[in-house]
């Protein structure tokens, strides 16, 4: 042990380091709380946004199962619940809408006094109807083409196939496609 007197600039030596290390512990909990309540916020936002999108998609699927390709006739059959004309010819299919191009609504399907045959990229089309929109006059030839009134453009063709499944008709509402498609089965 010293005889030496403790002198006051002994004492702030002493004291600096407990002082320091109490600042820094107490800026290191003050920052500590801020980021877990920035952390908390940012947490209820994400919580709040992800509260406005539902779990469930309430979206109507777009590849819609029709029933067996023996349940048409041949010729057309028209789907009201999906607003779409089905034509059959012996084992070959295609799929033309009833939605209207001009304002949508749902047009009627006439049909020919002669069915008339066109060939369409290189594929024959019996054309069995053509179609009139009921709103406002605007008429479709069989193949979809608009040729008198408001549309715009020829009613869409959808994809068809056959579900490996079960082998009933299947209609992809979401692929359009052109109008030399056809589903020709074995
Ligand atoms: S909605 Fe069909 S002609 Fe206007």
């Amino acid at each position: 042990m010293s005889d030496q007197p403790i002198t006051s600039k002994d004492t702030a030596l002493r004291a600096e380091p407990v002082t320091f290390f109490r600042k820094n512990r107490r800026e290191f909990l003050q920052q500590l709380g801020t980021g877990a309540g920035i952390v908390a916020i940012g947490y209820q936002g994400v919580a709040s946004l992800r509260s406005l999108v539902p779990n469930v998609s309430y979206d109507a699927p777009t590849t819609v199962k029709l029933g067996m390709p023996t349940d048409f006739p041949d010729g057309l059959k028209f789907l009201p619940d999906l607003r779409l004309f089905v034509f059959r010819e012996g084992k070959v299919f295609h799929a033309i809408s009833a939605v209207c191009t001009h304002l949508g609504c749902t047009v009627r399907a006439e049909a020919l006094g002669q069915p008339e045959t066109r060939t369409i990229g290189g594929q024959p089309l019996r054309m069995t109807h053509r179609f009139q929109c009921p709103c406002h006059g605007s008429r479709y030839e069989g193949d979809g083409s608009n040729v008198a009134g408001p549309a715009p453009k020829p009613l869409a063709w959808y994809h068809l196939s056959i579900a490996p499944d079960d082998g009933q008709l299947v209609a992809d509402l979401a692929q359009q496609v052109d109008n030399d498609f056809r589903l020709a089965l074995a």
